[in-house]
């Protein structure tokens, strides 16, 4: 609930601050730090967010399905399954009237995957640079490695490849040698006085004890992390810094 807070009340404003054509939100737990549902992604897009991107936890609240297989600003993973609602790129116009084609993808390891991302993200990017210029990916995994690579496999091909999931954000903002902006993660926005969102001591005592315990989400230290992307309009990146906000 601070994660989403924080969007609401400051989006808007870093959006005019910064002078942002287009901004991205990965959205999949700002329903309490689980899932989303229809009525939190209308918020969030309200409050500034042009495309919404989720994760692994796309599907945890009820309603969301018919939501994302209606929806065109709303992705979940691209890989995400043949048999689940929604779609994996979205195609939203920028500010200043470029076209930005945002397209969500699940890493395959250490999470449940239910297609490789190595399998689908050619023709996927494919599909992107079609339809226009600039194409932004969300890599939502856990894995560096698997993100570092992914990124530079596209570098040349897309205009950035941004990793989102770990909740932690990494101080490895750069362009590659082809023009493609990389970043291994972005961050969380919410509270960050807690185990990646989660109230410390109950993320600490499931890990001791083994034991069910309820997770309940945090509420102090909030930041809102992200990063600041420049490009040309071609798509090709020219920097990429991080974003780190305390509120
Ligand atoms: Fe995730």
């Amino acid at each position: 609930m601070a994660g989403r807070r924080a969007v609401e009340e400051h989006l808007g404003r870093l959006r005019e601050e910064h002078g942002v054509d287009l901004a991205i939100v990965n959205g999949e737990n700002a329903a309490d730090g689980a899932g989303i549902t229809p009525k939190l992604a209308e918020r969030l897009l309200a409050a500034g967010a042009d495309v919404i991107t989720l994760g692994n936890h796309t599907y945890r609240r009820d309603g969301i399905g018919p939501y994302l297989a209606a929806s065109e600003r709303v992705i979940r993973p691209a890989n995400a399954g043949a048999q689940t609602p929604g779609r994996g790129l979205a195609v939203a116009e920028a500010r200043n009237g470029v076209r930005v084609a945002v397209l969500n993808l699940l890493g395959s390891l250490f999470l449940d995957t239910p297609v490789s991302p190595w399998e689908v993200v050619d023709g996927l990017v494919d599909e992107a640079r079609a339809a226009a210029p600039v194409v932004v990916v969300d890599f939502h995994a856990e894995a560096t490695s698997e993100k570092v690579a992914l990124a530079t496999w596209l570098d040349g091909r897309v205009t950035a490849v941004i990793g989102t999931h770990t909740h932690v954000q990494t101080n490895d903002a750069r362009v590659l040698p082809g023009g493609t902006a990389a970043l291994t993660d972005a961050g969380m926005t919410g509270p960050h006085d807690s185990v990646i969102g989660v109230r410390a001591e109950l993320a600490i005592a499931r890990m001791r004890t083994r034991l069910p315990v309820r997770f309940q989400p945090a509420e102090t230290g909030v930041r809102l992390e992200g990063a600041l992307l420049t490009c040309t309009e071609g798509g090709r990146a020219e920097a990429m810094e991080l974003l780190r906000v305390s509120l």
